[in-house]
Protein backbone atom coordinates (compact mmCIF):
# COMPACT_ATOMS: atom_id res chain seq x y z
CA UNK A 1 0.00 0.00 0.00
CA UNK A 2 1.24 3.57 -0.30
CA UNK A 3 1.96 4.89 2.66
CA UNK A 4 0.02 7.75 4.22
CA UNK A 5 1.25 10.76 5.12
CA UNK A 6 0.24 13.50 7.33
CA UNK A 7 -0.47 16.93 5.93
CA UNK A 8 2.89 19.35 6.08
CA UNK A 9 1.13 21.13 8.24
CA UNK A 10 1.41 18.97 10.91
CA UNK A 11 5.16 19.63 11.18
CA UNK A 12 5.03 22.77 12.29
CA UNK A 13 3.34 21.72 15.67
CA UNK A 14 3.52 19.21 18.44
CA UNK A 15 0.62 17.96 20.48
CA UNK A 16 -0.36 20.71 22.94
CA UNK A 17 2.02 20.48 25.93
CA UNK A 18 -1.20 19.68 28.84
CA UNK A 19 -2.16 16.71 25.92
CA UNK A 20 0.87 14.83 26.63
CA UNK A 21 2.17 15.85 29.84
CA UNK A 22 -1.39 15.06 31.60
CA UNK A 23 -1.03 11.44 30.02
CA UNK A 24 2.28 10.82 31.60
CA UNK A 25 0.49 12.23 34.63
CA UNK A 26 -2.67 10.05 34.46
CA UNK A 27 0.03 7.35 34.65
CA UNK A 28 1.71 8.55 37.40
CA UNK A 29 -1.54 8.33 39.51
CA UNK A 30 -2.28 4.65 37.73
CA UNK A 31 0.45 3.64 39.65
CA UNK A 32 -0.89 5.05 43.05
CA UNK A 33 1.47 8.01 43.00
CA UNK A 34 -1.26 10.59 44.03
CA UNK A 35 -0.12 13.88 42.18
CA UNK A 36 -1.01 17.03 42.72
CA UNK A 37 -1.89 19.04 39.88
CA UNK A 38 -1.04 22.45 39.97
CA UNK A 39 -0.87 22.84 36.39
CA UNK A 40 -3.53 23.13 34.12
CA UNK A 41 -6.38 26.34 34.85
CA UNK A 42 -9.83 24.52 35.12
CA UNK A 43 -11.99 25.87 37.60
CA UNK A 44 -12.85 22.80 39.89
CA UNK A 45 -16.31 24.28 41.40
CA UNK A 46 -19.20 24.47 39.72
CA UNK A 47 -21.46 27.27 37.87
CA UNK A 48 -23.83 28.60 39.72
CA UNK A 49 -27.26 26.90 40.56
CA UNK A 50 -29.54 29.03 38.40
CA UNK A 51 -27.14 27.82 36.18
CA UNK A 52 -27.40 24.10 36.28
CA UNK A 53 -31.18 24.41 36.76
CA UNK A 54 -31.91 26.39 33.26
CA UNK A 55 -30.18 23.48 31.78
CA UNK A 56 -31.93 20.61 33.67
CA UNK A 57 -35.10 22.66 32.57
CA UNK A 58 -34.38 23.02 29.18
CA UNK A 59 -32.93 19.77 28.51
CA UNK A 60 -36.82 18.60 29.52
CA UNK A 61 -37.93 20.75 26.11
CA UNK A 62 -38.66 17.86 23.55
CA UNK A 63 -37.86 21.13 20.87
CA UNK A 64 -34.67 21.68 22.91
CA UNK A 65 -32.55 18.72 21.07
CA UNK A 66 -32.25 19.97 17.06
CA UNK A 67 -29.69 22.08 15.47
CA UNK A 68 -29.27 25.79 16.64
CA UNK A 69 -28.85 29.05 15.12
CA UNK A 70 -25.16 29.19 13.73
CA UNK A 71 -24.74 32.50 15.10
CA UNK A 72 -26.45 31.58 18.72
CA UNK A 73 -29.74 31.18 20.33
CA UNK A 74 -31.24 35.78 20.34
CA UNK A 75 -30.95 35.22 24.05
CA UNK A 76 -27.91 34.46 24.18
CA UNK A 77 -26.45 37.27 22.26
CA UNK A 78 -28.27 39.72 24.43
CA UNK A 79 -27.41 38.56 27.27
CA UNK A 80 -23.22 38.94 25.88
CA UNK A 81 -24.15 41.93 24.91
CA UNK A 82 -25.93 42.78 27.98
CA UNK A 83 -22.93 41.36 29.91
CA UNK A 84 -20.64 43.70 27.95
CA UNK A 85 -22.61 46.22 29.23
CA UNK A 86 -23.11 45.68 32.84
CA UNK A 87 -19.28 44.39 33.56
CA UNK A 88 -16.91 46.55 30.78
CA UNK A 89 -19.57 49.37 29.81
CA UNK A 90 -19.14 48.53 26.54
CA UNK A 91 -21.94 48.96 23.66
CA UNK A 92 -22.66 46.02 21.70
CA UNK A 93 -25.42 45.40 18.77
CA UNK A 94 -26.71 42.12 20.09
CA UNK A 95 -27.87 41.83 16.32
CA UNK A 96 -24.51 41.88 14.63
CA UNK A 97 -21.15 42.30 17.30
CA UNK A 98 -21.37 39.14 18.91
CA UNK A 99 -20.50 35.80 18.24
CA UNK A 100 -20.94 33.03 20.63
CA UNK A 101 -18.02 30.41 20.39
CA UNK A 102 -17.64 26.70 21.53
CA UNK A 103 -14.97 28.51 24.19
CA UNK A 104 -12.87 31.36 22.83
CA UNK A 105 -10.20 28.57 22.02
CA UNK A 106 -11.77 28.30 19.12
CA UNK A 107 -12.37 31.72 18.09
CA UNK A 108 -8.31 31.68 18.04
CA UNK A 109 -8.50 29.23 15.14
CA UNK A 110 -11.41 31.07 13.11
CA UNK A 111 -10.21 34.75 13.59
CA UNK A 112 -6.90 33.25 12.08
CA UNK A 113 -8.78 31.53 8.74
CA UNK A 114 -10.36 34.36 8.44
CA UNK A 115 -8.15 37.17 8.11
CA UNK A 116 -4.57 35.30 7.80
CA UNK A 117 -3.23 34.30 4.25
CA UNK A 118 -0.23 31.72 4.26
CA UNK A 119 2.95 33.96 4.70
CA UNK A 120 1.17 36.87 5.92
CA UNK A 121 2.78 37.84 9.74
CA UNK A 122 0.90 37.28 12.88
CA UNK A 123 2.57 39.34 16.39
CA UNK A 124 2.58 36.94 19.16
CA UNK A 125 3.66 37.71 22.78
CA UNK A 126 6.47 35.62 24.01
CA UNK A 127 5.35 34.76 26.84
CA UNK A 128 1.93 33.82 26.12
CA UNK A 129 -0.64 31.05 25.20
CA UNK A 130 0.85 28.72 23.12
CA UNK A 131 -2.27 28.51 20.59
CA UNK A 132 -1.81 31.85 19.27
CA UNK A 133 1.61 30.64 18.00
CA UNK A 134 0.61 26.91 16.76
CA UNK A 135 -2.48 27.97 15.00
CA UNK A 136 -0.60 30.73 12.75
CA UNK A 137 1.81 27.81 12.61
CA UNK A 138 -1.47 25.73 11.03
CA UNK A 139 -3.00 28.48 9.08
CA UNK A 140 0.61 28.98 7.29
CA UNK A 141 1.11 32.51 8.55
CA UNK A 142 4.20 33.93 9.77
CA UNK A 143 4.58 34.14 13.48
CA UNK A 144 6.65 37.26 14.72
CA UNK A 145 6.72 37.11 18.29
CA UNK A 146 7.46 40.29 20.63
CA UNK A 147 8.81 39.79 23.51
CA UNK A 148 6.88 40.90 27.02
CA UNK A 149 9.72 41.68 30.21
CA UNK A 150 9.08 41.78 34.08
CA UNK A 151 10.80 45.40 33.88
CA UNK A 152 7.96 46.55 31.58
CA UNK A 153 5.50 44.99 33.46
CA UNK A 154 4.65 42.29 30.73
CA UNK A 155 3.75 44.82 28.22
CA UNK A 156 4.60 45.17 24.58
CA UNK A 157 7.43 47.53 23.93
CA UNK A 158 6.16 49.95 21.48
CA UNK A 159 9.65 51.36 20.37
CA UNK A 160 10.89 47.76 19.35
CA UNK A 161 7.61 46.77 17.64
CA UNK A 162 7.89 50.23 15.52
CA UNK A 163 11.01 48.86 14.60
CA UNK A 164 10.21 45.30 13.42
CA UNK A 165 9.01 44.91 9.24
CA UNK A 166 5.52 45.42 10.02
CA UNK A 167 4.87 45.51 6.06
CA UNK A 168 3.13 42.64 5.96
CA UNK A 169 1.64 41.90 9.46
CA UNK A 170 -1.82 41.29 9.47
CA UNK A 171 -3.04 40.74 13.39
CA UNK A 172 -1.30 41.00 16.84
CA UNK A 173 -2.45 38.49 20.06
CA UNK A 174 -2.64 40.51 23.12
CA UNK A 175 -3.94 39.04 25.88
CA UNK A 176 -4.68 40.94 29.02
CA UNK A 177 -5.20 40.04 32.10
CA UNK A 178 -1.82 38.24 30.60
CA UNK A 179 -1.52 34.66 31.14
CA UNK A 180 0.85 33.60 31.94
CA UNK A 181 2.43 36.49 33.70
CA UNK A 182 -0.59 37.81 35.85
CA UNK A 183 0.13 40.84 34.48
CA UNK A 184 -3.00 43.90 34.25
CA UNK A 185 -3.34 46.00 31.10
CA UNK A 186 -4.37 49.65 31.90
CA UNK A 187 -6.55 51.92 29.57
CA UNK A 188 -2.98 53.67 28.52
CA UNK A 189 -1.88 50.56 27.23
CA UNK A 190 -5.41 49.69 25.70
CA UNK A 191 -5.43 53.27 23.70
CA UNK A 192 -1.87 52.59 22.62
CA UNK A 193 -2.46 48.78 20.86
CA UNK A 194 -5.72 50.59 19.20
CA UNK A 195 -3.71 53.36 17.82
CA UNK A 196 -0.65 50.96 16.70
CA UNK A 197 -3.31 48.81 15.26
CA UNK A 198 -4.92 51.91 13.48
CA UNK A 199 -1.50 52.99 12.05
CA UNK A 200 -0.22 49.74 10.78
CA UNK A 201 -3.40 48.20 9.69
CA UNK A 202 -3.31 45.42 12.15
CA UNK A 203 -6.09 44.03 13.37
CA UNK A 204 -5.39 43.77 17.22
CA UNK A 205 -6.96 40.36 19.09
CA UNK A 206 -7.02 40.72 22.77
CA UNK A 207 -8.16 37.38 24.61
CA UNK A 208 -9.63 38.18 27.70
CA UNK A 209 -10.78 35.26 29.36
CA UNK A 210 -8.96 36.51 33.25
CA UNK A 211 -10.47 39.77 33.50
CA UNK A 212 -12.94 38.50 36.50
CA UNK A 213 -10.25 36.22 38.66
CA UNK A 214 -8.77 38.28 41.69
CA UNK A 215 -9.51 41.45 39.67
CA UNK A 216 -11.62 44.46 39.99
CA UNK A 217 -10.71 46.52 37.61
CA UNK A 218 -12.34 44.95 34.61
CA UNK A 219 -11.05 45.87 31.26
CA UNK A 220 -11.91 45.27 27.97
CA UNK A 221 -9.96 46.81 24.98
CA UNK A 222 -13.25 47.77 23.43
CA UNK A 223 -13.68 49.99 25.89
CA UNK A 224 -11.26 52.21 23.68
CA UNK A 225 -13.52 55.03 21.45
CA UNK A 226 -12.95 53.44 18.23
CA UNK A 227 -11.62 50.31 19.23
CA UNK A 228 -14.47 48.42 17.42
CA UNK A 229 -12.98 49.57 13.79
CA UNK A 230 -9.89 47.62 14.35
CA UNK A 231 -10.11 45.72 17.44
CA UNK A 232 -11.41 42.01 18.45
CA UNK A 233 -11.87 40.54 21.70
CA UNK A 234 -12.71 37.31 22.66
CA UNK A 235 -14.06 36.34 26.24
CA UNK A 236 -14.68 33.04 28.01
CA UNK A 237 -17.04 31.86 30.20
CA UNK A 238 -14.75 29.17 31.40
CA UNK A 239 -13.04 31.01 34.01
CA UNK A 240 -15.51 33.96 35.06
CA UNK A 241 -18.92 31.14 35.31
CA UNK A 242 -16.52 27.81 36.41
CA UNK A 243 -17.90 26.02 33.23
CA UNK A 244 -14.40 25.58 31.10
CA UNK A 245 -15.86 21.96 30.03
CA UNK A 246 -19.03 23.30 28.30
CA UNK A 247 -17.02 25.44 25.67
CA UNK A 248 -18.75 28.98 26.27
CA UNK A 249 -17.04 31.56 24.67
CA UNK A 250 -17.73 35.21 22.28
CA UNK A 251 -15.82 36.93 20.15
CA UNK A 252 -16.98 40.52 20.02
CA UNK A 253 -16.28 43.18 17.13
CA UNK A 254 -17.54 45.17 14.31
CA UNK A 255 -20.34 43.59 12.07
CA UNK A 256 -18.05 42.77 9.24
CA UNK A 257 -15.28 41.04 11.23
CA UNK A 258 -17.61 39.55 13.33
CA UNK A 259 -19.34 38.18 9.40
CA UNK A 260 -15.87 37.47 8.30
CA UNK A 261 -15.55 34.70 11.46
CA UNK A 262 -18.75 33.82 10.67
CA UNK A 263 -17.91 32.50 7.74
CA UNK A 264 -15.57 30.69 8.28
CA UNK A 265 -17.10 29.29 11.35
CA UNK A 266 -20.57 28.75 10.05
CA UNK A 267 -19.00 25.85 7.56
CA UNK A 268 -17.26 24.31 10.78
CA UNK A 269 -19.81 23.36 13.39
CA UNK A 270 -22.86 23.53 13.67
CA UNK A 271 -23.86 25.71 17.05
CA UNK A 272 -24.18 24.14 20.11
CA UNK A 273 -26.68 22.34 22.38
CA UNK A 274 -29.83 24.59 23.14
CA UNK A 275 -30.07 24.10 26.98
CA UNK A 276 -26.44 25.00 27.31
CA UNK A 277 -26.99 28.10 25.62
CA UNK A 278 -30.33 28.78 27.47
CA UNK A 279 -28.34 27.66 30.83
CA UNK A 280 -25.12 30.02 29.86
CA UNK A 281 -27.76 33.18 29.94
CA UNK A 282 -28.29 32.31 33.20
CA UNK A 283 -24.43 32.33 34.24
CA UNK A 284 -24.09 35.89 32.37
CA UNK A 285 -26.69 37.05 34.83
CA UNK A 286 -24.67 35.88 38.38
CA UNK A 287 -25.05 38.03 41.00
CA UNK A 288 -22.35 40.24 41.60
CA UNK A 289 -22.19 38.55 44.86
CA UNK A 290 -21.61 34.98 43.16
CA UNK A 291 -18.58 37.35 41.51
CA UNK A 292 -17.47 38.35 44.11
CA UNK A 293 -17.50 34.69 46.20
CA UNK A 294 -16.56 32.23 43.46
CA UNK A 295 -13.97 34.82 41.61
CA UNK A 296 -12.13 37.06 44.69
CA UNK A 297 -12.66 35.23 48.03
CA UNK A 298 -11.94 31.69 47.17
CA UNK A 299 -9.01 32.52 45.22
CA UNK A 300 -7.71 34.93 47.34
CA UNK A 301 -7.15 31.60 49.87
CA UNK A 302 -5.48 29.87 47.94
CA UNK A 303 -3.43 32.59 46.20
CA UNK A 304 -1.81 32.90 49.90
CA UNK A 305 -1.00 28.92 49.80
CA UNK A 306 0.39 29.25 46.34
CA UNK A 307 2.79 32.07 47.44
CA UNK A 308 4.17 30.25 50.34
CA UNK A 309 4.83 27.62 47.47
CA UNK A 310 6.70 29.63 45.59
CA UNK A 311 8.49 30.62 48.58
CA UNK A 312 9.36 27.72 49.71
CA UNK A 313 10.67 26.83 46.27
CA UNK A 314 13.00 30.11 46.83
CA UNK A 315 10.58 31.88 43.65
CA UNK A 316 10.14 35.58 43.54
CA UNK A 317 6.98 37.08 42.18
CA UNK A 318 5.27 40.12 42.04
CA UNK A 319 2.03 40.24 44.17
CA UNK A 320 0.18 42.65 42.10
CA UNK A 321 -0.78 39.80 39.91
CA UNK A 322 -4.07 39.18 38.77
CA UNK A 323 -5.93 35.90 37.39
CA UNK A 324 -5.89 32.53 38.43
CA UNK A 325 -2.23 31.40 38.31
CA UNK A 326 0.74 32.63 40.03
CA UNK A 327 3.74 33.26 38.24
CA UNK A 328 7.39 33.26 39.69
CA UNK A 329 10.74 33.69 38.63
CA UNK A 330 13.10 30.43 39.56
CA UNK A 331 16.13 30.66 41.54
CA UNK A 332 19.66 30.80 39.60
CA UNK A 333 20.75 27.92 40.68
CA UNK A 334 18.27 25.39 38.47
CA UNK A 335 19.11 25.64 34.52
CA UNK A 336 15.35 26.30 33.93
CA UNK A 337 12.18 25.82 34.50
CA UNK A 338 12.07 22.44 33.14
CA UNK A 339 14.47 21.68 35.36
CA UNK A 340 12.30 22.76 38.57
CA UNK A 341 9.20 21.30 37.14
CA UNK A 342 10.12 17.91 36.84
CA UNK A 343 12.16 17.73 40.36
CA UNK A 344 8.96 19.24 41.90
CA UNK A 345 6.45 16.75 39.62
CA UNK A 346 9.06 13.54 40.41
CA UNK A 347 10.35 14.18 44.18
CA UNK A 348 6.99 15.95 45.41
CA UNK A 349 4.57 14.92 43.35
CA UNK A 350 3.03 18.03 42.67
CA UNK A 351 2.80 19.34 39.11
CA UNK A 352 3.06 22.65 38.22
CA UNK A 353 3.65 24.34 34.96
CA UNK A 354 6.99 24.87 33.46
CA UNK A 355 7.36 28.49 31.94
CA UNK A 356 9.30 27.47 28.97
CA UNK A 357 5.86 25.75 27.27
CA UNK A 358 4.92 29.92 26.66
CA UNK A 359 8.13 30.39 24.73
CA UNK A 360 11.45 31.32 25.51
CA UNK A 361 11.03 34.39 27.53
CA UNK A 362 9.13 31.82 30.07
CA UNK A 363 12.58 29.85 30.57
CA UNK A 364 13.05 31.26 33.67
CA UNK A 365 9.60 30.64 35.40
CA UNK A 366 6.89 28.20 36.83
CA UNK A 367 3.01 28.88 36.81
CA UNK A 368 0.51 27.33 39.69
CA UNK A 369 -2.92 26.98 39.11
CA UNK A 370 -5.24 27.86 41.86
CA UNK A 371 -7.56 25.57 40.51
CA UNK A 372 -7.09 23.32 43.37
CA UNK A 373 -8.73 23.49 46.70
CA UNK A 374 -7.17 24.62 50.01
CA UNK A 375 -6.28 21.28 51.19
CA UNK A 376 -4.74 20.22 47.90
CA UNK A 377 -2.52 23.27 48.00
CA UNK A 378 -2.21 22.86 51.58
CA UNK A 379 -0.80 19.13 50.76
CA UNK A 380 1.06 20.52 48.27
CA UNK A 381 3.28 22.91 50.75
CA UNK A 382 3.62 20.19 52.80
CA UNK A 383 5.18 17.63 50.32
CA UNK A 384 7.52 21.01 48.45
CA UNK A 385 8.99 21.25 52.17
CA UNK A 386 10.06 18.19 52.37
CA UNK A 387 11.92 18.61 48.79
CA UNK A 388 15.33 18.80 49.62
CA UNK A 389 16.05 21.71 47.46
CA UNK A 390 13.43 23.12 50.16
CA UNK A 391 15.53 22.53 53.04
CA UNK A 392 18.10 24.32 51.40
CA UNK A 393 16.68 27.44 50.62
C1 LIG B 1 -5.00 33.02 27.41
C2 LIG B 1 -6.07 32.01 27.17
N1 LIG B 1 -6.87 32.16 26.14
C3 LIG B 1 -7.86 31.29 25.87
C4 LIG B 1 -8.05 30.18 26.66
C5 LIG B 1 -9.12 29.20 26.29
O1 LIG B 1 -10.30 29.43 26.95
P1 LIG B 1 -11.64 28.68 26.55
O2 LIG B 1 -11.89 27.67 27.59
O3 LIG B 1 -12.68 29.76 26.50
O4 LIG B 1 -11.45 28.08 25.19
C6 LIG B 1 -7.23 29.96 27.75
C7 LIG B 1 -7.43 28.75 28.56
O5 LIG B 1 -6.64 28.28 29.30
C8 LIG B 1 -6.21 30.91 28.02
O6 LIG B 1 -5.38 30.76 29.06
Amino acid sequence: MKPIIPAERLSSITEYYFSTKLKEIAEMNAKGMNVISLGIGSPDLPPSAETIEALCQSATDDKAHGYQPYVGIPELRNAFAEWYKKWFSVELNPANEVQPLIGSKEGILHISLAFLNPGDGVLVPNPGYPTYSSVSNLVQAKVLTYDLDEDNNWQPDFEALEKMDLSNVKLMWVNYPNMPTGASATPELFEKLVAFGKKHGIVICNDNPYSFILNENRLSILQVPGAKDICIELNSMSKSHNMPGWRMGVLASNPQFVQWVLKVKSNIDSGQFKPMQVAAVAALNNSEEWHTKMNIELYSNRRQLAEEILKTLGCTFDSKQVGMFLWGKIPAKYKDSGELADKVLYESKVFITPGFIFGDKGNRYVRLSLCANDKMLGDALERIKQLSIAGQQ
